[in-house]
């Protein structure tokens, strides 16, 4: 199936902390690779990539009263940081770093009510909800934790245990506390809420899953959702007692806003409106248009079930359903949870003192989270920079530019006549279109191991002709054209290599002095040699620094709060 756009969304950060390494392998980078991919072969203009702050929810109100400053302060504060963050490591937005915290988003979320509410879909009802005494706030059943009445687990969220993944109740949880703030001192109160009538919908849902995510969703994601399917899931209250968010227009609900699943992934488009002129060219495309989502494996249910639920429940909003859900696991950092407050992990800002970013993107998206929870270390960081970035890519450019300059001068060899390659294109063809179906399938540790593979191919080729031993024996033709052949290699790695090392290609790309080539980095379907004869070239800086023993060691007590 083709499609003629391509809408992407990673889920909403809130914005109450600085993210750290697991937030950003879960949804926001793998999101941004397969952006840059869908551009470099569809044309920028067919992409829509959508994200920002989820600026609303008792994180946001908790952290503001620890900072002292109103939650409006707060979001101000944090989303500055976090799109100052997200730029440093060339996350490509469209339209920059959104924000719920929007006209728009208001907008929309009281046509949604309205319309729900009009088709049937809510319904009123008293509950009784845990209350933080000490926080002088409601918890709905994701602020609230506690040990897992399943598997024992001490920090099961009141939905859903992250360990065994059972879907629960706040009032199940052992020993509950407040989520943000710590608090033990719970009561459970009487309140008036509205709930989202997702029973009503159920069937559609599980219809439109059994269509849509057999041959297109991610494993992990289909598993889950599979699972979700088969539970009785509760129906989701939408409203919640908090100062701070999207108001309910509802008599009577005055003092109540909408909860985070009937707010945060509308998000999505009221954000695309803000970034676009075009967004209903994407939100409203139906079939013509192909959308991904990125998320970590807390955000599944609501991604699979009650968002694309109330889409179907407000008919006429014709807003495009998701048709490929990447749900990911956790990333954990040298054997334990990241965690701010255990100084233990490695977080946005303070990562590009030790390592450029495109150092980051690629070890993190080499291991990503795919199948299951995995732990990242320094010394596995350390070794996929020396290793495949300095060993193997940077490697490759350096004794390509440097061989060059000594015996040809900076111009690139003229390319014998004729000249064979062996096997080496056929190779790359090969693994080029393994890695394009792995982007597309958005498979990305395959899509790495396949590029690395890609880049081997050059040192290989360069081994195998060893062009320094032709220019001993005064072949200098030859010598010529296996480096002739080799700067084509360069310009193609930047091509390929560029939705997850940016930097770096740009820098690949601007060897070339000349401007007798193509610059652009449209993904190729096959290799395409387009360095010209003569062109002019300048030996680049080493593309990547190796990390050495001392450097990982520092590192590692760094980021595990031993130093
Ligand atoms: O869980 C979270 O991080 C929330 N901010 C919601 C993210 S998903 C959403 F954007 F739909
Ligand atoms: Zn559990």
């Amino acid at each position: 199936m083709t499609y003629k756009k391509h809408l992407i969304t990673a889920a909403l950060p809130y914005v109450n902390n600085i993210p750290h390494i697991g937030n950003f392998v879960g949804s926001i980078l793998p999101a941004d690779i397969y952006a840059r991919f869908k551009r470099a072969k569809y044309g920028a203009q067919n992409v829509l990539f959508a994200c920002g702050a989820d600026a609303h929810g008792s994180p946001i109100v908790i952290q503001a009263k620890k900072e002292g400053v109103s939650p409006a302060e707060l979001v101000a504060k944090y989303h500055a940081l976090h799109a100052k963050i997200f730029s440093e490591f060339n996350i490509s937005f469209d339209g920059g770093y959104g924000t719920t915290n929007s006209d728009a988003q208001k907008k929309l979320v009281h046509e949604l009510f309205t319309a729900l509410d009009n088709n049937g879909f809510i319904e009123e009802r008293e509950t009784v909800q845990p209350y933080s005494v000490d926080d002088d706030m409601w918890l709905a059943d994701r602020p609230i934790e506690g040990t897992c009445p399943k598997c024992n687990y001490e920090c099961a969220r009141g939905d859903q245990c992250d360990k065994c993944n059972e879907l629960l109740d706040p009032a199940d949880l052992i020993n509950p506390y407040a989520a943000d703030s710590g608090s033990r001192n719970i009561e459970m109160r009487k309140t008036k809420n509205l709930f989202y009538r997702h029973d009503k919908v159920k069937d559609d849902v599980k219809k439109w899953v059994n269509d849509t995510a057999e041959n297109n969703w991610s494993k992990y994601a289909t598993q889950a959702t599979k699972k979700y399917l088969g539970e009785d899931v509760p129906n989701p209250s939408v409203t919640r007692d908090l100062p701070w968010g999207i108001p309910v227009n509802k008599p009577g609900y005055e003092n109540k806003v909408f909860y985070v699943w009937f707010d945060a992934p509308w998000g999505y488009i009221s954000i695309s409106q803000s970034a676009r002129a075009d967004w209903a060219d994407f939100w409203h495309a139906g079939t013509d248009c192909h959308y991904a989502q990125f998320l970590g494996k807390d955000n599944i249910k609501f991604h699979a079930l009650f968002f694309p639920g109330q889409e179907i429940a407000w008919a006429d909003g014709n807003f495009k359903k998701v048709d490929l859900l990447k749900g990911l696991a956790f990333l954990n950092f040298e054997g334990a949870k990241i965690s701010k407050s255990n100084n233990h992990g490695i977080f946005l800002d303070d990562a590009l003192t030790d390592a450029p970013a495109d150092a980051w993107r690629y070890a993190l998206i080499a291991s990503a989270p795919e199948t299951d929870d995995t732990d990242f270390t320094i010394r596995r960081f350390a070794d996929i920079v020396n290793k495949d970035l300095n060993g193997v890519l940077g490697n490759f450019v350096s004794r390509v530019c440097k061989l060059t300059e000594k015996n040809f001068g900076l111009v690139v060899p003229t390319k014998e006549q004729g000249t064979g390659t062996g096997d080496l294109e056929k190779n790359i063809n090969d693994k080029l279109a393994e890695l394009t179906d792995a982007l597309e399938k958005c498979e990305f540790r395959k899509s790495v191991a396949t590029l690395r593979e890609i880049w081997g191919a050059g040192n290989k080729f360069l081994d195998e002709t060893a062009p320094w031993t032709l220019i001993k024996n005064g072949d200098m033709d030859a010598a010529g054209a296996v480096l002739n052949e080799c700067f084509g290699l360069i310009d193609f790695y930047a091509r390929i290599s560029a939705p997850f090392i940016p930097t770096t290609t740009e820098k690949m790309q601007n060897i070339f002095t000349t401007t007798n080539h193509e610059h652009d980095l449209s993904w190729p379907t096959e290799y395409e040699h387009r360095i010209k004869d003569g062109t002019e070239f300048v030996v680049p800086e080493n593309l990547f620094v190796r990390i050495d023993d001392d450097k990982t060691n520092e590192m590692t007590e760094k980021y595990t709060g031993k130093k």
